[in-house]
């Protein structure tokens, strides 16, 4: 199957083509065509996703980053020579509808009516798009996008769930060389892929551990598409904490990559530990997980500093995002382990954008190596580990194969979405 997938749910556009094959048994992909544009530079002024701005982007980013992904993919196709099944010969009541369901997005029913005309129909069988959780004016533009190309192309969309699509992640293992590294053309008759990996499955059960800007989850997983939630967290996500720590140190936007560099700091000079702060819940008989007192603790370690001395050291930040970083890594490993001592996973999955954290990264491998040998660890290199649309094309073709028939032609934007 050759699936379209789109990303739109926080501060990512992002636009994909993959070639999945394998079944449920083995799913495997290969990544034809993929565009991204991080909005993070622009919101970086606001010290977060400011949610009109990043509406406003996606409808200004989804026609090129198709175009992009549609060309790598060699699935770009200049209908102008023939004519035949371009688009473009589309009666008026088809464009009438189309303008309809882009109406919201100012400019981009010119943008997109221009661009399809122009092209052929490429050989797509699906389009998945994410339909939440996420900031809800976001999650629409790549609703109404996805919608608009399965109308003009006649192509089935189905709806995702971002969260599943940060499981599925895991599929895509070899993701680190999809910027690099043009393989190539493979035999004569096969598009040029960009990479070709096959995965190894996942082996079930399976516990995920979900750790984003907007979640902290446990989630036990049966099979593909049996996802239970076992525990969350009850205030803050771990990304929003460290986006937020990050905030009260003046470093920028997001704070997540900027807190771990400087915790990598006092590690790469063995700094001895000034700071001590909490590991909330950690003894808690359950699997629910609570960031906000953590954050807190550190704005009145940095109040308690600050009625000492004016300014705080080099080496006192690098201890400080150390000591945090080291807080919510022994929270994470602690619950986490105790979920898979009684809950008997085969799979330990670990996903979402704070698993761009080394420190968390090396720490849950060094967990399974030395307390569940019989585990297999499954995490996205880093940069299929923040949001991206490749994710959302992997758990397009496992929900398609699942169930066929939740493709709609109504998507809804769903921002509290969940398992
Ligand atoms: O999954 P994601 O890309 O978007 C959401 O669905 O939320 O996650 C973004 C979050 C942000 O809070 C960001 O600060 C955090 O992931 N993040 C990190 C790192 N890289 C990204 N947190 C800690 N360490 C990192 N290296
Ligand atoms: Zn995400």
């Amino acid at each position: 199957m050759i699936i379209l997938g789109i990303e739109t749910s926080c501060d990512e556009t992002a636009v994909c083509v993959v070639e999945a094959t394998g079944g449920l048994e083995s799913p495997s992909f290969s990544v034809l065509g993929n565009g991204l544009f991080s909005q993070v530079a622009l919101h970086a002024p606001y010290g977060g996703v400011y949610p009109n701005l990043a509406k406003r982007e996606h409808g200004r980013n989804l026609p090129p980053l198709l175009q992009k992904a549609l060309q790598e993919g060699q699935l770009w196709e200049n209908s102008r020579k023939e004519g035949s099944d371009s688009a473009g010969s589309h009666d008026s009541s088809v464009w009438k509808k189309i303008e309809g369901i882009l109406s919201k997005e100012q400019g981009l029913f010119e943008t997109f009516k221009e661009l399809i005309s122009s092209i052929k129909r490429p050989s797509i069988d699906l389009i998945a798009v994410t339909s939440g959780p996420g900031l809800e004016p976001a999650l629409w533009v790549g609703i109404s996008f996805a919608e608009a190309l399965g109308l003009v192309w006649g192509i089935p969309v189905l709806p995702i769930n971002h969260m599943e699509g940060h499981i599925t992640s895991v599929l895509l293992d070899g993701g680190d060389e999809v910027k690099s590294r043009k393989l190539k053309v493979e035999s004569a008759n096969q598009v040029s892929h960009l990479i070709s990996h096959i995965s190894t499955p996942v082996q079930f059960p399976a516990l995920a551990l979900l750790i984003s800007g907007g979640h902290t989850e446990l989630v036990e997983i049966q099979n593909w598409g049996r996802y239970k939630k076992i525990g969350q967290t009850r205030d803050d996500a771990v990304g929003e904490a460290f986006d937020k720590v990050a905030r009260m140190l003046s470093l920028p936007y997001p704070g997540g990559p900027e807190v771990s560099k400087q915790a990598h700091r006092a590690r790469e000079k063995n700094l001895p530990q000034i700071f001590t702060l909490p590991r909330p819940m950690i003894h808690s008989n359950d699997f629910d997980f609570s960031f906000s007192g953590l954050k807190t603790s550190v704005l009145y370690t940095l109040r308690d500093h600050k009625k000492q001395t004016d300014k705080m050291t080099e080496d006192e930040v690098y201890d400080l995002c150390r000591e945090f970083e080291n807080s919510v890594t022994d929270v994470l490993l602690s619950k986490t382990g105790r979920a898979l001592e009684e809950h008997g996973a085969r799979t330990l999955i670990i996903a979402g954008g704070v698993v761009a954290n080394t420190h968390i990264r090396q720490s849950f491998t060094a967990l399974i190596q030395e307390k569940f040998p019989d585990i297999t660890l499954r995490i996205p290199t880093k940069n299929m580990a923040t949001d991206n649309a490749l994710m959302i094309a992997s758990a397009g073709y496992i929900e398609y194969l699942l169930h066929p028939e939740n493709v709609s032609e109504k998507i809804k934007a769903q921002g509290n979405m969940s398992f």
